[in-house]
């Protein structure tokens, strides 16, 4: 029997080091919940890294068997891999390049070799598992070599590539000095899955400038095969956001918070920290806010969580320390004994109180720079169960092409975005409910797990496309 394997640069399950002891954790993430069913299934398997660096080969032989008792197989990285892969390409070169902030990508030749080797780490890992007949779905900008390195190995094998993130135009791809290896290594799948039309369109486009690659209606004949491009917009687990929304734990949270707030109208907004994200952006925008209209002041909060990640990224470090003078310095200004203008959060939340956060928040801005998708948006609407509320999404997420019913904003527009919160907060109730419903009508249909099969189907369509062709 053929077994699916996913891989992807982190596991559904992140091991954490307390102390003495190793902690397993599952991940919340949306790819996790969303492959949950295919891979604990059978025999199939999720390979990638466990997220720490760990020392000993007793330690990486206990967690290799702690995880693949939960049908995982994890690619261990040193010191210097995370240094040069992860930090290094991945998020110094590729990250900034594929969300249009070249100005703070590396070009480190270093860096390069590394991303080589690791890729090649992880072919290995998943040439142990997988045999010829078998399905292979490849996730993300960290592995855009690993289709093509798995494609040299085991020729007969279907892969899938999904890019989570945006992929530029590529005028952007073509100052990268390693541009073709790149297009080349996605270029090993069967089917390579996009958020959006826009971001295959300009994958496409890359293919034709960059390889000299011809396609046509999403079909690229590379001299000996084709390969299907789609798009493919991510879903939330809308059922488990909507019930965990009506669960009484999550109701109490949000009547706890009420009262702490005393009945402050609240805006939320929930990122990783990430300079794509826009979040210093849109605490000038707030300030924007309470300038303008003075009559918002005591009786709105922004509540603004920020997840922390990859801080020893420079960039990321630098964007934390803006934050939190942003924060201190509009609040310093404009806060009262009994009013915070900002109740700011730098760690992550459990479901329960951010769901209850969700159903809490009037306002939702979601207002980042670029985006490949962004699943905050979704959840807020899933969360959001008596259809009362707002969502100010970024004309840049990948989310935006989806949900029109949102106010659309252009996220460096200070004021605009101000002027739409104010917007926002005087809507009438009528108005947000016709908005919103049809906005949870297209998330609930369109979940993680129809995104699942829709890829799925379409790469064993693609490999029946591919055998009927070379039999003709
Ligand atoms: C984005 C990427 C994912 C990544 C996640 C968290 O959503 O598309 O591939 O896993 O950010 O970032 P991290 O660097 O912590 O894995």
């Amino acid at each position: 029997m053929s077994r699916t394997i996913i891989v992807s640069n982190r596991l559904p399950t992140k091991v954490q080091r307390t102390d003495d002891s190793l902690t397993f954790q599952p991940s919340e993430g949306g790819l996790a919940t969303g492959l949950g069913s295919i891979y604990r299934e059978d025999d199939n398997v999720w390979v990638g890294w466990p997220g720490l660096f760990v020392e000993t080969t007793e330690e990486e032989e206990y967690i290799a068997e702690q995880l693949r008792a939960d049908s995982m197989a994890p690619v261990f990285l040193t010191e210097a891999e995370i240094r040069d892969f992860y930090e290094g390409f991945s998020n110094s070169t590729l990250w900034p390049t594929f969300h249009y902030f070249a100005q703070y990508a590396t070009y480190e030749q270093e860096h390069w070799e590394a991303y080589v080797a690791v890729n090649e780490k992880f072919c290995q890992a998943v040439l142990e598992l997988a045999g010829p007949d078998d399905t292979i779905w490849v996730h993300d900008y960290q592995l855009l070599l690993l289709p093509e390195m798995l494609r040299q190995q085991r020729p007969e094998c279907t892969i899938g590539f999904f890019l989570h993130i945006p992929f530029p135009s590529h005028e952007l791809i073509r100052v990268l000095p390693w541009r073709a290896e790149l297009l080349r290594g996605m270029l090993g799948a069967d089917l390579i899955g996009f958020h959006t039309f826009g971001y295959m369109r300009h994958f496409l486009s890359a293919v034709s400038q960059i390889l000299g690659i011809p396609s046509l209606n999403g079909q690229v004949e590379t001299p000996t095969r084709t390969v299907l491009v789609d798009a493919f917009p991510m879903g939330i687990d809308y059922k488990r956001y909507e019930q965990t929304a009506s669960s009484e734990t999550a109701q109490q949270h949000e009547q706890d918070y009420r009262e702490a707030l005393r009945e402050a109208r609240v805006i939320l907004s929930i990122d990783r920290l990430d300079y794509t994200k826009g979040i210093a952006q849109r605490l000038r925008a707030f300030e924007l806010l309470l300038q303008r209209y003075p009559e918002w002041r005591e009786q709105v909060s922004l509540v603004m969580l920020v997840v922390p990640s990859r801080d020893q990224v420079p960039q990321y470090a630098a964007l934390k320390e803006e934050i939190d003078e942003l924060v201190g310095r509009i609040n310093a200004q404009y806060r009262t004994i009994s009013w915070n203008p900002i109740h700011y959060f730098y760690r992550s939340f459990p479901l329960e109180e951010l769901v209850a956060l969700y159903r809490l928040a009037e306002v939702a801005l979601v207002t980042p720079m670029r985006d490949g998708m962004n699943l905050v948006a979704k959840e807020f609407i899933a969360s959001k169960v008596d259809q009362r509320g707002v969502l100010i999404l970024s004309e840049r997420a990948g989310a935006a092409r989806e949900l029109s019913d949102a106010i659309i904003i252009n996220p460096t527009d200070a004021g605009q975005l101000a002027e739409a919160m104010h917007d926002a907060l005087v809507m009438p109730e009528e108005e947000q409910t016709q908005r919103m419903t049809a906005m949870q009508a297209l998330v609930r249909q369109y979940d993680v797990f129809a995104w699942t099969k829709l890829f799925m189907d379409r790469l064993a369509y693609s490999k029946i496309k591919q055998l009927t062709m070379a039999t003709e």
